[in-house]
Formats: structure tokens, C-alpha cells, sequence
């Protein structure tokens, strides 16, 4: 099996913020970092939502206009090389907080994804499924030159080869109308709704969150996103009684991802922000 040299732990993670009830957190850093600092196996799931690498220039369609995709500069492609061992990196410090019945869900595009799944089998992680994300109504493809891109790939796996993961069996096929729940899964993009906080780039719908934790999680359950963006998995852990631990580097996106948690928890958030605390990275028990 691959080894990944450990990353160096912060001794003091920054909390952005977190809720009265400790049971959502949001860490400002590098996500090798802050990982680094949490308790080994401490966490039940994992989503993440890395870097895509397609930020080089391309265009899009939006609204019928011509648009840049440059999404920021954490988007831009290293090289093949580098970009997989930063895959490597992030992967190996999530497997070292997930607990052994854990698992990690990743979502990505052909830019990424493949580069994703070696590392994941290169890391010993045991592949559940494949999910193609068919998202409805995709933008045209403006060249012409290929298919329009209307999937998203998420892998599912467990920590190891001995992980007994969490699967919600019964309420997943109740969703799907008392049939088996495939792993097709179509939904919209984000709602106008979700956004009326701000816009990411990159945010994910909350159906398709709500859906990885309830499909991979219990109540009280600690869920946690390495690069948390607008928080949409930390607005879903919520929503379903979950504990959320959220790292991001933006804080611009921080930001948003409060002001959607109090949306949701009716706080009062301002005070905690503004007297940003510093503390040691615990699991809100
Ligand atoms: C693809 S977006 C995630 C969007 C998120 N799923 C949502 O619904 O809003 C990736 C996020 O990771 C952040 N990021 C990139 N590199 C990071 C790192 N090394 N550590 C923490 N966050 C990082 C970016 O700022 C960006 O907001």
C-alpha cells in the first residue's frame, strides 16, 4: 500500500466560527493541515468537493452567454504529476480521522476523478460505487466538438478493506419509490434559493447532499468537508441532526457558509465572527 508522509498538525487550527452547541464548525486553513489536527478516527463521514484542475482558460455557456470557467486560483492544474499528489495528500489525511466503519464520498469531473480513484485504491480505501451525477439540465457545449458534459462521477468508499460502511438501505429505496436505489441519480443544479446568500463557483446542489447523508450517516454522526466552499454539506448535516466539521481556505466562502448556517439555525452569528476564536481542533461531542 501507498504511503503518504504525515502532514504537520497546526497546534492551534483557526474556528472561524462555531454554533452555540458546538455541533457545526467551521475551520479556516489548508485542509492538510487542519486535518492533521483533528483526532484520529474521530469522524463518521466524509464529502469532498476538491480542486477540479479545469481552470486553464476554457470557456462556458451561462445564460446563454459566453463565460470564462476560470473558478478561482485553488482551480488551477498543477501538472499531472503534482495535481495527483495533492489528491494523494488530502486523501491520505482524511483516511486518518475517519473512524474503521467510516467512509468518504468525492465528487469530481473527468479532470480529476480518475486521478481521484487510483490514489483511493493506491491509499487501500475499498471502493463501494461509482455515482454518475446526471445534472439535468446542463449548459450546451459551445465548440460543438463534444457531447455536453451532464455528469458528475462521486466515488463512495470505505476507510479499509475491513470497513463495515453505513448504509441507510431501506430509506434509500423508499426515496426511489420501494425500488432498489440505482446509482444514476439525477438533480438540479443548486436552487436560486441556495444562493441567495452569495454564489461559489462550484456549489453543490443540497438534494445531492442531503442525499450522501442520509444514505451514509445517522443522526449525531460527525460529517466532515475538507473544502467546504458555500458549506452545503454542513447545511445538509445540519438539517439531519448531523455534527459538521467544514475546512476552507476562502473567507469569502467561510462567510457565506455562516450566514447559511444561521439562515438555518435562526443564530445570531455576527458576534463569533468578528471575536474569530482560536482553540484547540476538537470533535464537538
Ligand atoms: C469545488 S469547491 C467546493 C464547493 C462546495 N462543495 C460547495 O457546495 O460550495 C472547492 C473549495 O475548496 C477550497 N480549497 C481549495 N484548496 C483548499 C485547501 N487546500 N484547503 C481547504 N480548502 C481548499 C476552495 O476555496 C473552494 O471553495
Amino acid at each position: 500500500m501507498y504511503a503518504i508522509k504525515a502532514e504537520k498538525p497546526l497546534e492551534t487550527p483557526e474556528i472561524y466560527f462555531q454554533s452555540h452547541d458546538a455541533r457545526f464548525t467551521l475551520y479556516q486553513g489548508n485542509c492538510f493541515e487542519v486535518l492533521a489536527s483533528l483526532p484520529a478516527e474521530s469522524v463518521d463521514l466524509i464529502f469532498a468537493d476538491p480542486p477540479y484542475f479545469l481552470s486553464n482558460g476554457g470557456v462556458t455557456c451561462k445564460s446563454g452567454r459566453m463565460v470564462s470557467v476560470h473558478k478561482g486560483e485553488w482551480d488551477v492544474s498543477q501538472g499531472v504529476e503534482e495535481n495527483h499528489e495533492f489528491n494523494l495528500r488530502w486523501l491520505s489525511a482524511c483516511r486518518r480521522v475517519l473512524r474503521p466503519n467510516g467512509s468518504i464520498f468525492v465528487s469530481g469531473t473527468r479532470h480529476v476523478i480518475f486521478s481521484v480513484g487510483f490514489a483511493m485504491q493506491q491509499l487501500g480505501f475499498k471502493m463501494l460505487n461509482d455515482i454518475a451525477w446526471f445534472k439535468v439540465t446542463p449548459p450546451p457545449n459551445l465548440s460543438c466538438r463534444y457531447f455536453t458534459h451532464a455528469t458528475e462521477t462521486i466515488l463512495w468508499a470505505g476507510r479499509d478493506a475491513k470497513t463495515k460502511h453505513c448504509f441507510n438501505y431501506k430509506e434509500m429505496k423508499a426515496e426511489n419509490g420501494g425500488k432498489q436505489m440505482q446509482s444514476l441519480w439525477s438533480l438540479r443544479p443548486p436552487l436560486k434559493a441556495e444562493k441567495r446568500f452569495g454564489k461559489h463557483p462550484t456549489q453543490k446542489p443540497l438534494a445531492l447532499l442531503d442525499r450522501i447523508v442520509r444514505a451514509a450517516s445517522e443522526r449525531d454522526h460527525v460529517v466532515l468537508d475538507p473544502f467546504s466552499g458555500s458549506g452545503t454539506t454542513g447545511i445538509a448535516s445540519a438539517r439531519l441532526g448531523r455534527r459538521y466539521i467544514g475546512i476552507e481556505l476562502d473567507d469569502n466562502y467561510l462567510e457565506l457558509a455562516r450566514k447559511r448556517f444561521g439562515d438555518l439555525a435562526g443564530e445570531v452569528a455576527e458576534a463569533k465572527v468578528k471575536s474569530r476564536k482560536r482553540g484547540p481542533a476538537k470533535v464537538a461531542r
